[in-house]
């Protein structure tokens, strides 16, 4: 059987991290939803050596700032400071660095002057600025793929979903997204070098679409077991866009204390279709889509976890008028464009078979897949 982070070597992991690529301070990590977290003053020479040493998707909590020189006193004060950092949704010295001084001086009882230390102290713990081409290519060395289950379909991205970036897939009803989404629910969890990420899935379900009936299909042919895998897998759902974007400080949290490896939004855009309708709410719309899918990315980065999600297509009015094989186009505009790094087109074939093809890609050119829905998931076409 293969290796699922049972409840046994989860706890130890979640105690010596382990398993987890994730270099951890010794209290409770932080997750950050766009943001980020926390604080604390600082010292040097520790943060000196970390830059030195250039670590990929280090993890930085925000009750490090405490560890940094400070009088007892003062880490008592900053400590209940870091709670209130981490009530905002500030789990991560990295949260605090992604957001702007603004969103850090809404936080009740931070001063202006209360901020920069913060933010001074969080510079020191980790790199923001310029690093080299080098260093970067040592940094995409802790990036992994999660196998999609069709070893055609992962050829063309480069071996699955990528982590540290985000994965959407858009096509019409019944075109598999769900259901690759819930393959990798599975896959995610394998090891490495069998196609996994070795880690836990959160899954923020719009649609009421999650069903562990499909995991425990799926579970057979990759022999592991059942209760192992749902117990891996972080379910919730979402029942407005509002409830979708809070969700991901939840997200985050979950993430700075434990160790996942795939964040899945099935589907994105539905519930920001349905709360915002028509021409005048338009803007507001995607001001708000803007706000999550740039979350979204956060959370990729912080934690290198790949971020899978789905959208909706609609007809475009002029699409029979067109020249265009596939006159429907996803819904999100310009926004989901943008902040999708990858972006899977899919449609259906012959019988079970479904076609993904490259719409946008930072480092692949078009391409098409076949692949096939099955009950033990997506698999390569049997014929
Ligand atoms: N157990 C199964 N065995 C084989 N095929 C299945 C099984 N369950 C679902 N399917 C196939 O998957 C299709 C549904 O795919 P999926 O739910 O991923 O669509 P979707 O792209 O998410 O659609 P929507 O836009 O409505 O959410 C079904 O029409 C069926 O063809
Ligand atoms: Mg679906």
């Amino acid at each position: 059987m293969s290796t699922v982070l049972g409840h046994q070597e989860e706890s130890m992991a979640s105690a010596a991290t382990g398993r987890i690529r994730r270099k951890r301070s010794q209290v409770e990590p932080s997750v950050a939803d766009m943001n980020t977290e926390n604080d604390a003053e600082g010292q040097e020479d520790e943060q000196a050596e970390d830059r030195d040493s250039y670590v990929a998707h280090e993890i930085e909590e925000i009750d490090k700032l405490t560890e940094l020189g400070i009088g007892a006193a003062e880490v008592k004060k900053y400590a209940l400071r870091a709670r209130t950092l981490k009530d905002a949704g500030f789990y991560t010295v990295m949260s605090v660095m992604m957001c702007m001084r603004k969103t850090l001086l809404c936080v009740k009882g931070l001063s202006e002057a209360k901020v920069d230390k913060i933010r001074d102290c969080c510079g020191k713990l980790v790199q923001t600025d310029f690093i080299s081409g080098t260093q970067c290519r040592e940094k995409r060395k802790g990036v992994y793929y999660i196998s999609t289950g069709s070893s055609a379909l992962d050829s063309i991205i480069g071996g699955g979903i990528e982590s540290a970036s985000i994965t959407e897939a858009f096509g019409e009803f019944r075109c598999g997204k769900t259901q690759l989404s819930h393959t990798l629910c599975v896959t995610a969890q394998l090891p490495r070098e069998a196609g996994g990420g070795n880690g836990k899935v959160a899954f923020i379900d719009t649609e009421n679409t999650f069903r562990p009936e499909r995991i425990a299909a799926m579970c057979d042919r990759f022999e592991l077991h059942e209760d192992d895998v749902l117990d891996n897998i972080h379910v919730a759902r979402a029942y407005s866009s509002e409830h979708q974007i809070e969700l991901l400080t939840h997200v985050a949290a979950r993430m700075a204390y434990d160790q996942y490896a795939l964040l899945i939004v099935d589907s994105a855009t539905a519930l920001f279709r349905t709360d915002y309708t028509g021409r005048g709410e338009l803007a507001d719309r995607q001001q708000k889509l803007n706000r999550f899918m740039a979350s979204l990315m956060k959370i990729a980065e912080q934690f290198n976890v790949a971020v899978f999600i789905t959208n909706q297509v609609m007809a475009t009015p002029d699409g029979a008028m067109s020249f265009q094989a596939d006159p429907k186009k996803p819904i999100g505009g310009h926004v989901m464009a943008h902040a999708s790094t990858t972006r899977l087109s899919l449609r259906k074939g012959r019988g079970e078979q479904r076609i993904a093809k490259i719409f946008d890609s930072p480092m692949y050119g078009e391409n098409e897949a076949t692949f096939e829905i099955a009950e033990e998931g997506i698999i390569d076409p049997k014929d």
